[in-house]
């Protein structure tokens, strides 16, 4: 079996990787030069722990290549999959399918005898039928069927998730097609891993079904979370308590400083785009995506309510500004929009992540980039966790404090106990509890 996986992004990385590990010969293609080259000297360009090894091992065993040369890499495969990015479209939030389709149109002129083209990006419902009329249009002679294969990964995790999923859903519409996917997933069905197999629509829309769950639940908790510190309840026990009804599940139930990256705030919004455009309102998504919004916003305020009232002139230390622990991605950080919030209100911030002050640099002007947690806490009045990254969970308080201004610490992820942080002399704020 050969694949050709077009576009080294996160996605395309990451399978493409996977998929070698898997058995099959893998391309993968990108139309930026300068990102193949360093991929062939095993560059990886995103921080994904796992994926420098697993492609040097693909590298090694021949089985992984990367090319410029589109053409080549489809003739011969007889998988291609389309892992380009979908981006939201500027104005409205629809996927910006641009790249999509002009992938299928480069696609159709190399097919080569029967070969399936998979759409692997999060795509709107719809998008593999119009890809299978683009490939038929610029190319009425090939031979292909059109399959979709949405990935479930999660970043900082994302090969055990694709070696290990929870499930694999698959699109695919005619018996050829359904047995070339088969093959290319066969130790996950030797696993045994539920393989859910069905229509184009249905794969597509189970992406955005899934995700828009996940962040509904985020988000429920989040307002929960709200509630708890009116009436003096603690949401990681009503977390706890709710979760463990099986009908419920216990993950994404961490309230936090609101849902971000690079897939949930953008698949929520196209989701609600096409269930208005196919007359079906999803409300309660659109909710979701107001209330995370306003949250984000609203972290900023609680953070200026634990200095008194004004961060005018007040320096204050920023831990994580990630997305989220273990990348340095910084799509639509909550960070992005708390720490500009605390800049206009006055402040002075000094900021730390262990991975993503490189992406930061340029998002949040301004900030004063440090060396370390303890760093960052140096001359401060409020030291603020906005990511969990695990080394700020066993932090030597006594030695954070020693260096602050005033010893009061604002935890947006719930990382330390309010007993142990209030005994060190700390005044202590986090989310939904006491
Ligand atoms: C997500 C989905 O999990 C994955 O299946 C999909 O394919 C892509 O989007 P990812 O964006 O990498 O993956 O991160 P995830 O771990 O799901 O977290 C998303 C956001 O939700 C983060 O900002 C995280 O901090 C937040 N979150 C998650 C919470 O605030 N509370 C939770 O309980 C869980």
């Amino acid at each position: 079996m050969k694949i050709a996986m077009i576009g080294t992004g996160y996605v395309g990385l990451v399978s493409g990787a996977c998929f070698a590990e898997f058995g099959p010969d893998v391309t993968c293609v990108d139309v930026d030069a300068a990102k193949i080259e360093r991929l062939l000297k095993g560059e990886i360009p995103i921080y994904e722990p796992g994926l420098d090894a697993l492609v040097a091992k693909g590298i090694k065993s021949g089985r992984l290549s990367f090319t410029t040369d589109l053409a080549k890499a489809v003739s011969e495969a007889d998988a291609v999959f389309i892992a380009v990015g979908t981006p939201s479209r500027r104005g409205d939030g629809h996927a910006d399918l641009r790249y999509v389709e002009a992938a299928a149109i480069e696609i159709a002129k190399s097919l080569q005898g029967y070969t399936v083209v998979v759409t692997k990006s999060t795509v709107p419902v719809g998008t593999g039928r119009r890809v299978a009329e683009l490939i038929r249009g610029a190319n009425p002679a090939a031979e292909f069927d059109v399959a979709s294969n949405p990935e479930f990964l999660r970043e900082g995790s994302a090969i055990g998730d694709f070696m290990r999923p929870d499930r694999v859903v698959i699109g695919a519409e005619t018996d050829r097609a359904r047995a070339v996917m088969q093959a290319l997933y066969r130790p996950l069905y030797l696993m045994e891993t539920p393989v859910v197999m069905t229509t184009l629509e249905t794969a597509e829309l189970t992406k955005y079904a899934a995700n828009a769950f996940l962040a509904t639940k985020i988000t429920f908790i989040n307002e929960i979370a709200d509630l708890c510190e009116k009436v003096g309840a603690n949401v990681q026990d009503v977390a706890r308590g709710m979760g463990l009804d099986g009908r419920i599940g216990k993950k994404f139930l961490h309230a936090g400083p609101g849902y971000g990256g690079s897939c949930f705030p953008k698949d929520t919004i196209a989701l609600v785009r096409t269930a208005q455009e196919y007359g079906s309102p999803a409300r309660l998504v659109e909710t979701v995506v107001q209330v995370n919004d306003t949250r984000k916003g609203a972290m900023a305020s609680r953070v200026i309510a634990a200095c008194g009232g004004s961060v005018r002139g007040k320096t204050i230390g920023v831990l994580g500004v990630a997305f989220k622990p273990n990348t340095d991605d910084m799509r639509d950080a909550p960070s992005l929009a708390i720490v500009p919030a605390l800049q206009d209100a006055g402040a002075i911030v000094r900021a730390y992540d262990p991975a993503a002050m490189h992406e930061a640099k340029a998002l949040l002007p301004g900030v004063h980039w440090c060396d370390d947690a303890y760093d960052a806490a140096v001359g401060a009045d409020v030291l603020v966790i906005i990511t969990e990254w695990n080394e700020f969970r066993a932090l030597d308080l006594d030695r954070v404090g020693s260096s602050m201004t005033q010893k009061v610490l604002v935890d947006l992820r719930n990382v330390y106990r309010a007993e142990d942080v209030r005994a060190l002399g700390f005044r202590y704020t986090s989310i939904g509890r006491p």
